[in-house]
């Protein structure tokens, strides 16, 4: 391993400028204005993959972005590790906010990266959280270093959410056939204390459109006299949750799971400061479920959220105007044991009786994925915990993340293989948001610690 360690230090400069360079393709996958882009990104992991060493690599092709896909299999006796990551990112607007050029990535010091950031969208999400893993491998293939079997999977559509991942994995149940998922693509609590992420949330996400009457109308001449979409969107919207912020949906919590008692203190143990929280965000206060608290309400708590809403006159100035339609976006996280498509029934069901009769609601369901927990008693977990410790000379801290990777659970259902997710992030690296940055000591510490996964994991899968 201190071969590993002075490779990496030799090299250190290369691998930030690759990718540099990789963060400066625009792969927004969600926009079809950077098509050429998001496919040139999967060229470009193609051409690292068989740089650093990989084989059989190919970019497949799929209905939407295609996957990019290679693999070491150095001996079949051997346990195999399937990496999973994404080389697309979301759309770097609102633009004006940026500090400077989303594709033009820049280093700066910040209070939480003394030693320096990577500003650029995509630079922990995930463009730099994945490349992480094609530096460790070729770090460990120079050297010799290799203890196992590897295989890629690298997507370009985790953003719109994986809709072509799911067939793939099915069509390719034995090409991808592995023991293990290893994923970078969350975060962990701060650079001094590592954490493995043990659960994810599942998502059910909708769009509402509601119509009064069949055109604009004057809101003098008509104000008043007809139902106004945006105001009774509004309430509607508002009446999704109670004074306690419980989510008013009828049978919406049936299915979660009732977290021990024991678990629960156990994760609030975790280190964690409201008033650092507040600050951070500029909040003068906190906000959530009634009984739970902000640790639990971002993990193991479902939500209801707005995205989006929209409608009438958002221009310059004023114009009077009664709105013919008004519209929203909304996301719901899901935990355990909760089923997308059974939320999304629920919601739709529910937000069409509670419309007044002057105005219509269409309901449209977008994508969803299903909620995740991983073990902490398996080989892999241990062997996370044993690579955290060998580099950060700490214990991790199992914690559940709030934000959603659907394709884990398919992982689990189509390959029968279970995930762990070594995230390197912190949540004030502002991924989705304007600003995001990845830490040069988290890229470099991820390179660090991920090849240690393959030892322990390896030595584990032995005894
Ligand atoms: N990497 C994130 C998910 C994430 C971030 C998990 C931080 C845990 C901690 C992923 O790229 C993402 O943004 N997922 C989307 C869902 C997708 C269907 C658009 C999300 O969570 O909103
Ligand atoms: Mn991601
Ligand atoms: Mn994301």
């Amino acid at each position: 391993m201190e071969q590993l360690k002075s490779y990496l230090e030799e090299h250190k400069e290369r691998f930030l400028n690759e990718l540099l360079d990789l963060l400066r393709i625009p792969s927004v996958s969600a926009d079809s204005a950077y098509k050429e882009d998001v496919l040139k990104t999967a060229d470009f992991i193609k051409n690292k993959l068989i740089a650093a060493g990989a084989e059989n690599v190919e970019v497949c092709p799929t209905d939407g972005y295609p996957i990019v896909y290679g693999d070491k299999i150095i001996d079949a006796s051997l346990p195999t590790v399937l990496v999973y990551g994404h080389y697309d990112v979301q759309p770097p607007d609102p633009m004006d906010l940026w500090e400077s050029g989303p594709f033009e990535p820049v280093i700066k010091k910040t209070e939480r990266h003394p030693e320096g950031a990577i500003y650029a969208r995509g630079a922990c999400d995930d463009k730099g959280q994945a490349y992480m893993h094609v530096k460790a491998f070729e770090n460990m293939l120079a050297n010799d270093a290799l203890p196992c079997n590897i295989k890629f999977m690298i997507e370009g559509e985790e953003e719109v959410g994986s809709e072509n991942l799911g067939p793939f994995l099915k069509a390719n149940a034995d090409r991808l056939s592995c023991d293990v998922i290893l994923i970078s693509d969350t975060s962990m609590i701060a650079n001094d204390v590592p954490s493995i992420t043990t659960g994810l949330r599942g998502l059910s996400y909708v769009e509402v459109e509601v119509t009064g009457p069949n055109r604009d109308l004057h809101s003098g001449t008509y104000g008043g006299g007809v139902g106004n979409p945006v105001n009774i969107l509004a309430k509607m919207i508002a009446s999704l949750h109670d004074d306690d912020n419980h989510i008013t949906i009828p049978g919406f919590y049936d299915d979660v799971e009732v977290v021990s008692e024991a678990e629960r203190k156990a994760m609030n143990e975790a280190p964690f400061s409201v008033d650092e929280y507040k600050e951070h965000l500029d909040i003068n206060d906190i906000h959530g479920e009634k009984g739970y608290t902000t640790l639990e309400r971002t993990s193991i708590r479902p939500t209801l959220d707005v995205n989006g809403m929209w409608g009438g006159y958002i221009g310059e100035g004023a114009k009077t105007v009664l709105p013919s339609k008004a519209y929203a976006k909304i996301s719901m996280r899901l935990v355990p044991n909760q089923h997308s498509d059974k939320i999304t029934e629920l919601f739709q069901k529910h937000f069409e009786s509670l419309a007044p009769k002057s105005v219509k609601v269409k309901v449209t369901p977008h994508h969803g994925g299903e909620p995740v927990v991983t073990p902490t008693e398996g080989i892999e977990y241990q062997a996370a915990e044993k690579a955290y410790e060998a580099t950060f000379g700490k214990t991790p801290i199992p914690q559940r993340a709030g934000g959603s990777i659907p394709i884990v659970a398919l992982f689990e259902e189509v390959l029968g293989v279970k995930t762990v997710m070594m995230g390197f992030g912190l949540n004030s690296d502002a991924i989705h948001s304007p600003n995001e940055h990845y830490g040069l000591f988290n890229y470099y510490k991820g390179i660090e610690t991920i090849p240690y996964f393959y030892k322990y994991y390896t030595e584990l899968a032995k005894s």
